[in-house]
């Protein structure tokens, strides 16, 4: 790529910045998510042996290989964030189990950017919503983060490190995924979004507004404190106004504080809104509120940002469970992992929307994101839902490497109406004695700093009795599994509330009716459970019979890649999910329906009614109700009828005829629902089903396309396992393949995928910009093909635009002036870092007596410029000059007169030695003036 502007552009942008700023008072949140270059491995960077390249090693921005800009990684390949490397590699034995036998290892990634002139000035904060796992960030060859977690963000404030104008800024991140946090499948990379934030060097903080309501006295408040931060020279005041918006957006209450904030400090605004009647946030209706700041010196508005909220009381009561604006409410929740079919944890926040709407659907009111931090769209998802959160951080551990992981979470997400819990740990082994009872006493202190709201939990499996341990600490009890103790602990602590944090661990397979050990299939009756779990129905009734249990949350929601317990090798995902990896649901999803909707009937039959071959043959029929008596036809005539237990449900034992299998849920003699399901032909068509039948042209949203088979007369194939192939045309993608078996080892990337009983799972992405539509296509073997056409719609998330990399000369060492013309191939001594100096151009010497000096840099050439087309472009020398690149002259400038010079570069060794003699003319300035830059292709 070639510039042209000048050099000095730069400046005299900067003059027009000083007088009117362009961007004062609006902040900018720019998407980072498109433009990175990646490279899967490491990259060993060279030994450091001699003095001069230990010195250079360490100087601040002289970090080398792929921390630096000028490394060459032409060849890495271009990925879009959220990116998770481990879903694309293959599935091996040797791999860790609990990570799903892939492989994770460490991976690199870079990004280009620029930043007009114009912004010199604004405070620039780089943001990473998280990586996976530990990770170190390099801007511009400067090392300006490093990170322990792979479920925590950060706000990097790389204002001071910033080029601007033409040149290039670098972000180099290196990904350590070789290190595990957990037992369950984690991905690798850059699996959340990235941002880069423009403000006035005087703002409001990120996630720097506390705004939660507070009922007292019958009376609803809202403390606001708005932190504001400057990186501005001076002392600053200010006042910051706040304006609270209701559901309508009608204003609904305002509040004003000054501010003082000292330079590169930091001071809070704080003031208080009283609120009359608000619309109390709920599952049922989750009213949201928004918080609108606005910071202002004197008319001048520095910065404005928002934040919604919601009004509702929670409260954990020891003898009656939990209250929701005082009512009594079972928390019906479930626990989850955060990967899903074809995308691993890189997961498009569309596609979480359609993960959790699926889990409300269920009738699922709480969430537990084990056992870390979720992303903040998943719980801007979970306010706008309704559905109640339990918050639970990753690290038991307090220390200053760690307690920060904790304190991010909590301000985070302490405005949000669905947190109703910060959970302080799962399963800790020091969790029942005096370390950890003293490790969680500093958590503890740590997170009522920041809110003093919410009760503290944790999911605790051991020790719950001993003389010392976590729990006394904690507002609400947290039992892992161990049902027995329900009672005895609320006997033992009769004031204490308690939950059971975590419970059944059943298992299904999707589909399957028979469980057979050697091939790794579990019926889906519900009447598997590993030896520390129970079945559906059973925990449900452990939970549900006893008043002092505030609920629970079910082990787990969806599936997940790793832990295929009880299975190992070949296995490779979780069978414990009322949902499959792909959202798909189990018939878990139709019992957990029966015990939790309370506003509808449910009535669902099962198995399916595909069972050629086992014709007058008992089959176990199970149904699926709330309603109190289920009758059982089979081709229309009773076969069975009975009353159903509130619990257990209703089983039936039918013998297998062809034909349409149907239950009948009754009260008081009356039909109230009905299901039924019906012997299929073989397999004729495709069907393909999406989500929503649009998706914004953004390069980020997505949608999840069901893709089944019915037969001749269009009814499914519950046993359809053949291979569909897809094609996308438009502008969009396939970013993702899968169909919820748990003993799959097919790619979840391929344009291909097995239909596992009767279903699979496509993931289509619009491209950024797109506009149109996108079609998806499906084929299989000996079938009518099936197609599905999307609108895309217009969409823009504002984003930082990838910059091509430049290769600038930098740092030179300069010689002193000399009366004779050096030798150009003269070297200093590796150890003499004082007889020249150095710098970066414009390197201008005032007219001096002596007339000659040398210039030298020393680079790497980049391969898409080692190629023997590229050139040296010297942007301004001033006097007379010889080019020479390692000891071969390259060519004179033979003006004296400032101005450009530009040679070729041959192909060769990748390190280079530039020397420029440069002769100064009598009482003229000379040197090397402006940058000097490696450019591709021939001038
Ligand atoms: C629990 C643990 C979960 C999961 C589950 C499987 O002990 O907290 O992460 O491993 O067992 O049953």
């Amino acid at each position: 790529m070639k510039r042209h502007n000048g050099w000095y552009g730069l400046l005299i942008a900067l003059f027009a910045t000083l007088a009117a700023p362009a961007w004062a008072g609006s902040r900018e949140r720019l998407s980072l998510d498109e433009g990175w270059r990646f490279l899967q491995g490491d990259v060993p960077l060279p030994q450091i042996k001699g003095h001069g390249a230990s010195y250079a090693n360490a100087q601040t921005g002289q970090a080398d290989g792929p921390r630096n800009t000028d490394f060459d990684d032409s060849q890495w390949r271009h990925v879009k964030l959220p990116h998770d490397w481990a879903v694309e590699g293959p599935f091996d034995a040797e791999q860790n189990r609990g990570q799903g036998y892939r492989p994770r290892g460490i991976g690199w990634y870079r990004r280009y950017f620029q930043l007009p002139a114009a912004d010199i000035g604004r405070h620039v904060e780089l943001q990473f919503d998280a990586i996976a796992t530990h990770s170190t960030v390099w801007v511009n060859g400067i090392v300006v983060n490093r990170n322990w977690s792979g479920y925590n963000g950060r706000f990097i404030d790389i204002t001071p490190y910033l080029r601007y104008g033409e040149e290039v800024n670098t972000i180099a991140v290196r990904v350590d995924a070789e290190v595990m946090e957990g037992w369950w499948y984690e991905g690798a990379g850059m699996y959340r979004h990235a941002w880069l934030v423009k403000r006035d060097p005087v703002h409001i903080a990120s996630d720097g507004i506390h705004a939660n309501p507070v009922f007292k006295n019958k009376r609803w408040t809202l403390p606001v404190a708005v932190e504001v931060e400057s990186s501005a020279e001076a002392s600053r005041q200010g006042v910051v106004d706040v304006t609270l918006l209701d559901p309508s957006g009608a204003e609904v209450a305002k509040g004003r504080a000054p501010v003082q904030v000292s330079p590169l400090g930091k001071a809070s605004a704080r003031m208080e809104l009283a609120v009359r009647n608000p619309r109390l946030w709920s599952v049922d209706q989750p009213q949201l509120y928004r918080v609108r700041a606005v910071l202002r010196d004197g008319a001048k508005e520095l910065d404005s940002t928002e934040v919604h909220t919601g009004f509702r009381t929670i409260r954990f009561d020891a003898a009656r469970g939990f209250f929701l604006n005082d009512q009594p409410m079972k928390l019906q929740g479930v626990a989850i992992h955060q990967d899903h079919a074809g995308v691993g944890v890189a997961v498009p926040d569309s596609v979480w929307e359609f993960r959790l709407r699926q889990l409300k659907s269920m009738g699922v009111n709480a969430i537990r994101f084990a056992h870390n931090a979720p992303a903040a769209e998943v719980l801007d998802l979970c306010d706008r839902l309704g559905l109640m959160v339990m918050d639970e951080n990753r690290v038991f551990n307090p220390s200053p490497d760690y307690l920060p992981q904790l304190q991010w979470l909590v301000r985070r997400y302490r405005n949000r109406p669905s947190v109703i819990l910060w959970s302080l740990f799962n399963e800790e082994q020091l969790q029942g004695s005096r370390v950890g009872y003293e490790i969680a006493r500093r958590m503890v202190s740590a997170v009522k700093a920041l809110d003093p709201t919410r009760p503290i939990t944790a999911a605790m499996h051991h020790g719950l009795f001993n003389e010392k341990n976590a729990s006394q600490l904690l507002d609400v009890a947290g039992i892992n599994y161990q049902v027995w103790e329900y009672d005895h602990f609320h006997k033992e602590f009769p004031n204490k509330p308690v939950m059971s944090s975590e419970d059944t661990s059943a298992l299904m397979s999707r589909g399957e009716y028979k469980t057979d050990w050697d091939k790794h299939l579990i019926a889906s009756y519900d009447d598997d459970a590993v030896g520390w779990g129970k079945t559906q129905r059973e925990s449900w009734k452990l939970i549900n019979e006893r008043p002092f249990l505030a609920g629970g949350f079910i082990w787990t929601g969806l599936d997940y890649r790793g832990e295929p317990t009880p299975h190992n090798w070949p296995s490779v995902s979780s069978f414990f999910g009322i949902m499959d990896l792909c959202a798909f649901p189990k018939n878990a999803f139709y019992i957990r329906q029966a015990l939790w909707l309370k506003d509808r009937t449910v009535v669902k039959v099962m198995p399916h009614w595909n069972w050629p071959g086992r014709e007058g043959q008992d089959v176990m029929v199970r149904v699926a109700t709330n309603a109190p008596r289920v009758r059982v036809l089979l081709n229309g005539k009773v076969v069975g009828e009975k009353d159903a237990d509130r619990y257990e449900m209703a089983s039936f034992q039918v013998p297998y005829a062809p034909g349409k299998l149907e239950a009948v849920a009754l009260r008081d003699g009356k039909e109230i629902g009905r299901d039924g399901v019906e012997t299929s032909g073989a397999p004729a068509r495709l069907v393909l089903t999406p989500d929503r039948m649009a998706l914004a042209g953004n390069g980020q949203d997505a949608v999840p396309v069901t893709v089944s088979a019915v037969d001749a007369q269009g009814r499914p194939v519950p046993t359809a396992n053949l291979l569909a192939h897809f094609e996308i045309e438009g502008a969009g993608a396939i970013i993702g393949v899968g169909n919820g078996d748990a003993n799959s080892h097919e790619s979840e990337k391929a344009p291909e995928r097995k239909l596992y009983n009767g279903l699979a799972q496509v993931i289509v992405q619009s491209n950024r910009g797109g506009q149109g539509t996108l079609k998806l296509r499906a084929k299989a073997e000996g079938l009518q093909s099936a197609e599905v056409v999307l609108a895309l719609q217009a969409g823009v998330i504002p984003a930082v635009a990838e910059a091509q990399p430049v290769v600038k000369l930098a740092p030179w060492r300069i010689s002193p002036a000399q009366a004779e013309r050096p030798d150009p191939n003269l070297m200093l001594a590796d150890n003499d870092m004082n007889s020249w100096g150095w710098g970066e151009p414009p390197l201008k010497q005032a007219p001096e007596a002596q007339r000659w000096r040398t210039y030298r840099a020393t680079f790497a050439l980049r391969a898409d410029r080692n190629d023997g087309r590229a050139h040296l472009v010297f942007r301004e020398i001033a006097g007379r000059a010889e080019v020479w690149l390692d000891g071969v002259k390259l060519g004179e400038k033979t003006s004296p007169e400032p101005g450009p010079m530009t040679v070729p570069v041959a192909k060769g060794a990748p390190w280079r030695t530039l020397t420029v003699l440069v002769e100064s003319q009598p009482g003229q300035s000379s040197g090397v003036i402006g940058p000097v830059l490696v450019e591709p292709g021939a001038p």
